[in-house]
């Protein structure tokens, strides 16, 4: 009841916002980001949002630039829009997938409506189909700190084909009044991942226990703007997407609104499976299985190494990328929980805008390195080999592997002059469960 007049009086300036938004012209679309829900290299899906109910779901694209001037553009693709109930702005979430395009190809577009407006023209390019190199970014835990704008914008100047987010993206929690945070992590998005060539770059997510009211829950009604703003895959928090001919990625729910066991682990196995001739598998996850901060026998942490280690050995992973850690670590090549030179690779920990956590004054048995920074990773896939780079807000490359790949001595030279822990005593204790 005490709460009813604040709302009132919410709704009241919020619709005072909006008209003059309108009268002012403003009424366009608020966002505009780039997501898949399938085929990387022929589909996309425009996301784009506006403040008033719109009739349709529009966006015309075209292979050539037409400079916003509707009546140009050859092509035209129509979505959906939809709502968050309970959503205090009641905005419009619009979803329009372009379909058939040419792999590897340049496209030019504008969202919206002849009504309300639409977009600026921004362009992006599909993945090539084939054996292409490859590049991309990947980190997690970002937030909307001063921080964030820099990172983003150190991403962008290496001109990934897509931004990866292991989760704990706008840490709104799922908290519907939260909303200015996701506002502020989009036009963070938007406004700072452009190529320098001028591409817009498509966002790959995977959920994080900041994306869920509760931290930990199992319905989808908790995790609403995670599930409706972003089309990748319906309700369901884990997927796999293949980009070219050379990269699998398995995007995974680290027991957030669904279990790491059961449906999921059977998932990931079929999956793992059915994509057994693509040369590169990576799974991307929030909660870490070789923690860098928290105990090692840290519940999530746990649950992921008995629910998924044997699938990742039995599949022969590539490497996984984890978070929720806030700092950097490379671990040995581990197969079933002890180093092996045929083992698969763990990456994180999750440090893409939120400030970095200490690590230990010993590196851990797992560990290769570990350290207190920011950064996220530049991987580089090729057909038969993989390079990986972490990436400080600098710019400057700290560490790559594996060390024969170029740079790999400038980068140790600067990780050699950060605060990191000593090297382990003994190896793997016994006895140290999986
Ligand atoms: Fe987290
Ligand atoms: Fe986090």
């Amino acid at each position: 009841m005490e709460r009813t007049p604040m709302r009132n009086c919410r709704h009241g300036f919020l619709a005072a916002i909006l008209s003059l938004a309108a009268f002012t012209g403003q009424a366009a679309p608020r966002h505009v980001y780039l997501t898949w829900q399938g085929d990387t290299s022929r589909t996309i899906t425009i996301n784009y949002q506006t403040f008033e109910a719109a009739e349709t779901s529009t966006v015309f694209f075209d292979t050539k630039p037409r400079n916003g001037r509707v009546s140009e553009y050859r092509q035209k693709a129509q979505g959906s829009a939809h709502q968050i109930p309970e959503l205090p702005d009641a905005r419009n979430i619009h979803w329009v997938e372009l379909t058939n395009l040419t792999p590897g190809g340049t496209y030019y577009f504008i969202a919206g409506d002849a009504q309300h407006g639409f977009t600026a023209e921004r362009k992006f390019r599909t993945l090539p189909a084939g054996s292409q190199n490859l590049r991309f970014v990947i980190g997690g835990d970002m937030n909307i700190g001063p921080d964030v704008p820099t990172l983003l914008q150190q991403s962008a100047k290496l001109s990934p084909a897509f931004g990866v987010v292991g989760g704990d993206i706008a840490y709104a929690n799922d908290n519907l009044t939260n909303y200015a945070k996701w506002d502020a992590w989009l036009d963070h998005w938007q406004t700072n991942m452009v190529t320098p060539a001028g591409f817009t770059i498509p966002m790959v997510l995977a959920i994080g226990n900041h994306e869920v009211r509760g931290g930990t829950a199992t319905s989808p009604t908790n995790g609403q703007f995670y599930l409706r703003y972003f089309a990748q895959n319906g309700e369901r928090t884990y997927y796999s997407r293949t980009f070219g001919k050379n990269l699998a990625m398995f995007l995974l729910d680290s027991g957030h609104l669904s279990p790491h066991g059961g449906e999921q682990a059977a998932w990931l196995d079929a999956e793992l499976a059915a994509l057994k001739s693509v040369p590169t598998k990576f799974a991307v996850y929030h909660v870490p299985l070789y923690t860098t901060v928290r105990p090692f026998d840290n519940g999530g942490s746990v649950l992921g190494r008995q629910a998924w280690l044997p699938i990742f050995d039995r599949h022969h992973l590539t490497a996984a990328f984890e978070h929720h850690e806030h700092a950097f670590k490379r671990t040995q090549l581990l197969r079933e929980n002890k180093p092996d030179p045929q083992g698969t690779l763990y990456l994180g920990d999750g440090c893409w805008g939120q400030g970095a956590r200490k690590v230990d004054p010993q590196l851990r048995w797992y560990q290769v390195k570990a350290a207190s920074i920011q950064h996220f990773w530049r991987v580089d896939v090729g057909p038969k080999r993989v390079e990986y780079r972490a990436v400080n807000k600098a710019g400057h490359i700290f560490d790559v592997y594996p060390a024969n790949a170029a740079g790999a001595e400038a980068a140790e030279k600067i990780y050699s002059s950060l605060t990191q822990p000593k090297p382990p005593e003994t190896p793997k204790p016994a006895g140290t469960k999986p």
